[in-house]
């Protein structure tokens, strides 16, 4: 963390923030997620879960859809990620899911630029991505369609 530019510290320091209000009582695995969008703003969400299970979502695309529906047209910057859980420390960086790196290759498309993805545990190392490309090779595109 200390070796981090301030923005990315500042963005992580959000997203553990948001991880506070993680609605997670059937997994107890809190995320946060921040996103940075390019008028400054930024944007928090956490995961929100459900008795049925399947209508839960993760933090990074409940942080990501609500970046998109209060400032449309705005390109993201940078996305941090980080959760802690009931049942053990988590020391090494959270790895987004494959449904939420979906979205987030659609997002860096949108914005026209590389999509910084910074991921933590609730303690230990920050992950740093420049570009979602590593993290979502042979990714499903709109020109399949
Ligand atoms: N979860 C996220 O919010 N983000 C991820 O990248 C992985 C998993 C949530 C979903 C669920 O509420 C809980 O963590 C356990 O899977």
């Amino acid at each position: 963390m200390e070796e981090l530019p301030s923005q990315d510290a500042e963005l992580m320091r959000r997203a553990h923030e948001a991880s506070k209000n993680a609605y997670a009582p059937y997994s107890r695995f809190c995320v946060g997620a921040a996103v940075r969008l390019a008028n400054g703003a930024i944007v928090t969400g956490n995961n929100i879960e459900n008795a049925a299970y399947p209508s839960g979502l993760c933090a990074e695309r409940v942080t990501m859809f609500g970046a998109m529906a209060q400032y449309p047209g705005v390109a993201f910057e940078a996305l941090a990620v980080t959760a802690y859980s009931a049942s053990k420390t988590i020391e090494e960086p959270v790895a987004p899911c494959g449904a939420c790196r979906q979205v987030m290759v659609e997002v860096e498309k949108l914005s026209q630029r590389p999509l910084r993805v910074l991921c933590q545990g609730e303690t230990g190392p920050v992950m740093v991505f420049d570009g979602v490309e590593t993290l979502m090779p042979f990714i499903f595109l709109d020109k399949f369609l």
